[in-house]
């Protein structure tokens, strides 16, 4: 069944010619859309919604693409990374692949162990073909919007869910990421995520150990074995995912079993207003980004399970070779009342908002 409706998706997108500016709202192909702002530009794809390129200017003004990714679009739909894409409908874990919402036990497929990971292989959001609603690549602020409707029953979650995901390019080198869900008619778990495999020194520069990253989280969510939060609120302080103050992602990394992939708790306030996340730079290339948002967690993962993955040029990603800043709900959040809610009902709509603000600097700045 999965393979089958994957090897017809196969054919429409080799029948979809070049790239094309729009395409009507009912039209389903499988394209590549660009992006373009003074010497910043993206490239994206409706499979998965997909960001697959993003050129961006070092110190000396020489562009590279910072983002890990494949040379076709049919490459994503074998990849198991999530490479570029949007994940969905729940990102992150669910303990025992179950939750309970208002006396329903809901039984979801385990695909990780015991647990769910990122939600299963057939129709999770990285995984599915979005509409192209409106591409615009002209004026201040190029955009485009995706949507997607998840249907009553999807994955195992109740309830048909609207979704929209907006990219656009804005101000002075800024991507702006938004994310929005409406539930038709009762309430459903929602905690979607943006999987970049960052590598600011370009994505075919090695590996991202000596990348300097602050992390504007003073807390995390300790896990058991399974990667699933114990529950606790634990203080970074004395641990190895302390990054209060910039140093290299490298420097303790040797401290944990693979590399991190821990969810922080951000510090302020989450919701409507954007707070500093996480700030990276590599030495290197001058490059620096600085990512704001308004979800209450962001899982940092420095590509620890990516192992001789055909990308780019030829260019083969191993472990480390990206860090992703995956800003979310807390991990199987439905199993932790204590846990902000990621619980999105018809009269609270969904709204993850991620704003990357891109620079340089000099080396002796
Ligand atoms: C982005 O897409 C455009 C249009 O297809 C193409 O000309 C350009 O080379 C692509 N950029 C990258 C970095 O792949
Ligand atoms: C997809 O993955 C399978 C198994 O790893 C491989 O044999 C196949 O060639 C891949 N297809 C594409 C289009 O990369
Ligand atoms: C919870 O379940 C009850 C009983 O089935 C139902 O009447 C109520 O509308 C539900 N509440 C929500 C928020 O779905």
């Amino acid at each position: 069944m999965a393979s089958h409706s994957i090897a017809v998706l196969l054919c429409v997108t080799i029948l979809a010619a070049s790239v094309s500016a729009s395409v009507s709202a009912t039209n389903r192909k499988v394209g590549i859309y660009e992006l373009k702002r003074d010497d910043i530009s993206a490239n994206f794809t409706n499979w998965g919604a997909t960001i697959i390129s993003l050129l961006l200017p070092d110190r000396h003004g020489k562009l590279a693409d910072v983002v890990l990714g494949y040379d076709s679009v049919k490459d994503y739909m074998n990849d198991t990374s999530y490479v570029g894409s949007i994940v969905g409908r729940v990102a992150n874990r669910i303990g025992d692949a179950q939750f309970k919402l208002n006396g329903t036990l809901y039984k979801l497929v385990a695909n990780e162990e015991k647990n769910m990971l990122h939600g299963m292989w057939q129709n999770r959001f990285s995984n599915v073909v979005w509409k192209v609603k409106r591409h615009h690549n002209k004026g201040p602020s190029p955009y485009i919007i995706f949507t997607y409707r998840s249907f009553d029953g999807e994955q195992g979650f109740p309830v048909d869910l609207l979704v929209t995901v907006t990219y656009s390019l804005i101000g002075d080198k800024q991507l702006s990421v938004s994310m929005k869900a409406i539930a038709l008619n009762k309430p459903t778990p929602v905690s979607l995520a943006q999987h970049i495999y960052w590598n600011i020194g370009g994505h075919n520069s090695g590996d991202i150990l000596s990348n300097e990253i602050l992390i504007f989280g003073s807390h995390f969510t300790p896990v058991d074995s399974y990667h699933i939060p114990t529950g606790e609120i634990a203080s970074v302080k004395g641990t190895p995912y302390d990054f209060l103050k910039p140093h290299a992602v490298g420097r303790k990394i040797h401290m944990l079993d693979h590399g991190y992939d821990i969810n922080y708790a951000l510090d302020g306030d989450s919701g409507v207003k954007l707070m500093p996340a996480a700030l990276v730079y590599d030495k290197k290339s001058g490059r620096v980004l600085q990512l704001w948002t308004n979800a209450p967690g962001m899982q940092f993962y420095t590509s620890n399970f990516l192992k001789d993955v055909k990308g780019k040029g030829g260019f083969v990603y191993q472990p480390h070779a990206a860090l992703c800043l995956e800003t979310q709900g807390f991990p199987d959040a439905v199993n932790h009342p204590k846990f902000p809610s990621t619980i999105v009902s018809p009269g609270k709509p969904y709204s993850h908002q991620m704003l990357f603000k891109f620079s340089t600097k000099s080396p002796s700045a």
